[in-house]
């Protein structure tokens, strides 16, 4: 076995849309600019739904979609970077809900390339033999982590889940993963303890994260630098694809379908520049959702699926890039 089969997809997506125009009511900025810079119009907020209850949602409807029951699933891999608990894992509370009561509960978190991180950890739980069946929830609550007055940044980020069941193949899958670790200051949000970071003098202490971070302003939402983002977006975007591809033996004249992390269009369309693969098969719905972190993958997969646009054979790219800063890029042939 070398790949994974999609067995199944489910998605879960709140029912109150936020427009463009709602942000005009109290930030300045308009529909426009928002729409320009980044292709986003409009986005989902949960109001009824901690990301846990997103999450089990969004798995319920994909074991309907692949016809598999709870038990029959092995493990239960969450992405999220916007959990409700430290602990329990989402994955436990998810594995509650739906009753996969067979199932081990892994959380995993590399922010916005989560999808593609959890999909390549399944494939290799699966290849192993270790497991058959496993379910992937990739769950975000993001509006309740920003910062309306800041207006760099409040109006990118959507709520939702995306999942999918993934069982063995004997199809291609490869995989390109990293990370940048010195690029903490690009894109995070702090757990919100109420205490500070220890004093000075404490064992490990590290001053020039507190320097950073410990300060009243930046304790509690998302901080990004949009523009630094954005540079290592382009070129972690187009590099790993050409990586995978290579990998993989293929060239991106090949690839049917392909769906980029959602963060912006124009981050989106630089990358496509150097990958060379005409829009047609560029898979978008940020216009909509705005960008839901690691979920944006999965919904897309959703969508495709329900429209039978994932058909057996089509080659599938998943190229994506987050917080951490991390990137990665998947090949896998369906
Ligand atoms: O999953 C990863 C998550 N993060 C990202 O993907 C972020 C990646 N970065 C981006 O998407 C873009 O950098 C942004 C959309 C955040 C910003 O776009 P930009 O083209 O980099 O804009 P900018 O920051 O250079 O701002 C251009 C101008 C500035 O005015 P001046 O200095 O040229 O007079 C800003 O003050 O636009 C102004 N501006 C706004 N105007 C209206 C910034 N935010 C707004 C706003 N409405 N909301």
């Amino acid at each position: 076995m070398k790949g994974v089969k999609i067995l199944g997809t489910g998605s879960h997506l709140p029912s109150a849309v936020v427009t463009n125009d709602d942000f005009v009511k109290f930030l300045d900025t308009s529909d426009e600019w928002i729409y320009t810079r980044t292709g986003i119009k409009e986005r989902f907020y949960s109001t009824d739904k901690m990301n846990y209850q997103m999450a089990a949602a969004a798995a319920k409807n994909a074991l309907e979609n692949a016809c598999v029951g709870a038990e029959e699933i092995d493990m239960i891999i969450v992405s999220t970077c916007s959990t409700d608990f430290f602990y329990p894992n989402t994955a436990c509370l998810v594995q509650n809900i739906i009753g996969a009561k067979n199932a081990a509960c892994i959380d995993i978190n590399t922010a916005c390339t989560g999808f593609i991180s959890a999909l390549d950890m399944a494939r290799r739980y699966i290849c192993t033999g270790d497991c058959d069946k496993i379910l992937i929830v990739a769950s975000e609550f993001l509006s309740r982590m920003q910062d309306f007055t800041d207006r760099t940044s409040c109006f990118l980020f959507g709520d939702g889940a995306g999942a999918v069941i993934v069982g063995g193949s004997d199809k291609p899958f490869y995989s390109v993963i990293g990370a940048k670790g010195d690029m903490l200051d690009a894109l995070y949000c702090r757990i919100q303890y109420s205490g500070k970071f220890p004093k000075e003098g404490f064992d490990g202490y590290d001053r020039d994260i507190k320097e950073k971070l410990d300060t009243e302003a930046k304790n509690i939402y998302l901080q990004m630098d949009g523009k630094a983002v954005y540079r290592f977006a382009v070129d972690a975007m187009a590099d790993s694809f050409a990586r995978v591809c290579k990998k993989a033996g293929v060239e991106s004249k090949d690839i049917d379908i392909l769906i980029p992390h959602q963060a912006n269009i124009r981050i989106i369309n630089a990358a496509l520049k150097s990958m060379d693969i005409p829009d047609e098969k560029v898979y978008v719905n940020l216009d909509k959702h705005g960008n839901t972190s690691s979920a944006c993958i999965p919904t897309i997969l959703d969508e495709l699926n329900r429209n039978g646009r994932l058909r057996e054979g089509s080659k599938l790219a998943l190229v994506g890039f987050g917080a951490g800063l991390t990137y990665g890029s998947i090949y896998m042939e369906l």
